[in-house]
């Protein structure tokens, strides 16, 4: 069923209409002065595409392979927390829509539906997005369950030493969304102190800000899942990512929520994909609106992206039929700017069919 909606960014309206102020913001919202945020979007619209023409484009093929699965199209859900603040059936619904339209989802850390209640909504193959918490205990016990539950890979978010300052949450004294994975294992008692909010004063409890690059094999010695990281910005951290075994690269800025004035993430993407040289996979995310993203992504080298507040936005709208409008419209722009561009595989686009500003100069 069609909701009527041409594309993704018309469901961020819907939602700031069906969404209270203050959870509209902390979905919406990114670190301080939000350049980053602005940026991510900002970004891909810098960079233009080259087609190529008289190429046989009756049939477009979007169908890739990531880590040996094979994706319906090189597109995945983000984790991002706190679902049941956008709808009541949470991740459970999303999980649902993914499964529908044959798309990984990485489930959040933070998710309100517990891995129990994802994995038993639908048969899928998923992802399980993981922080790691000063409590090592409850960070592996939170992977073993995802493990047991059938989960394929496990994706270790490597920017959050600490929360960002997100000024909204702040001002809105927003409130940690609940994280049902924690329930009976962990009980935190967290305070906003003068000039910060809840949530931020529960991530700052909680999350490990010690975490360094050798503990990657402390990941590795829990799981015997793939390990990808996410949060990665530049070609030195994407050579020691390969270097302590990671099977993929997330290049991520958290979608502009963490540090701002780093740069979009579509804009280091390449000169990551360079220095890893083919070791590993490496996806992007940050700024996804429209199928013609996913396509520069995919020219600059990604395997795939991850299209984070869309899908919220979507789940805001409509629910579970949301999140299935808001991918089968990214799904069918990309189909159609391959169309456009003259590649009817997800292998024909290459670097020569796009042009970023670097490139013009
Ligand atoms: C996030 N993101 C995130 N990332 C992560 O690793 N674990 C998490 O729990 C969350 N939670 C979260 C909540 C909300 C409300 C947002 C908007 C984002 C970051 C997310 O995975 C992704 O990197 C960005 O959302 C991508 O940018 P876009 O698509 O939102 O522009």
């Amino acid at each position: 069923m069609e909701i009527g909606l041409t594309n993704v960014r018309e469901f961020e309206e819907l939602a700031r209409k069906a969404l209270p102020k203050m959870f509209y913001d902390y979905f919406r919202g990114g670190a301080e002065d939000e350049f980053t945020l602005r940026e991510n979007v900002e970004a891909f619209q810098r960079i233009r595409l080259n087609p190529r023409v008289l190429l046989d484009v009756s049939s477009i093929n979007m169908s890739t392979s990531l880590l040996g699965f094979k994706l319906s199209s090189p597109i995945l859900v983000a984790p991002t927390g706190g679902h049941k603040l956008a709808h009541p059936e949470g991740e459970a619904a999303t999980a649902r829509a993914a499964a529908a339209c044959n798309t990984i989802m990485v489930l959040s850390f933070s998710s309100n539906c517990t891995i129990e209640e994802v994995a038993s909504s639908c048969n899928a193959i998923r992802f399980f997005q993981l922080y790691v918490y000063k409590r090592r205990d409850v960070s592996a016990k939170l992977v073993q369950r995802a493990e047991s539950c059938g989960f394929k890979a496990i994706v270790v978010t490597v920017d959050t030493p600490r929360i960002g300052r997100r000024e909204a949450d702040i001002k809105n004294k927003m409130e940690a969304p609940k994280i049902s994975n924690l329930e009976g294992l962990l009980s935190v008692d967290a305070n906003a102190q003068d000039g910060g909010s809840n949530l931020e004063a529960f991530a700052n409890e909680t999350l490990d800000p010690s975490l360094s690059w050798k503990d990657i094999g402390w990941v590795k010695s829990i799981t015997k899942l793939p390990i990808l990281i996410k949060g990665v910005l530049t070609a030195e951290d994407a050579r020691k990512a390969v270097e302590v075994g990671v099977s993929g690269i997330v290049v991520s800025n958290h979608g502009g929520r963490q540090l701002d004035y780093v740069p979009a993430s579509i804009s280091v993407l390449e000169e990551v994909v360079q220095a890893v040289s083919g070791a590993v996979p490496v996806l992007v995310d940050g700024g996804v609106r429209r199928g013609s993203d996913i396509f520069k992504a995919i020219a600059l080298g990604a395997k795939a992206v991850m299209v984070g507040r869309p899908i919220i936005y979507g789940l805001a709208a409509k629910g579970e039929l949301g999140v299935r409008n808001v991918i089968g419209i990214l799904k069918n722009e990309l189909e159609h700017t391959m169309a456009l561009a003259g590649c009817p595989t997800v292998q024909d686009i290459t670097r020569s069919h796009v042009q970023t500003p670097a490139d013009r100069l």
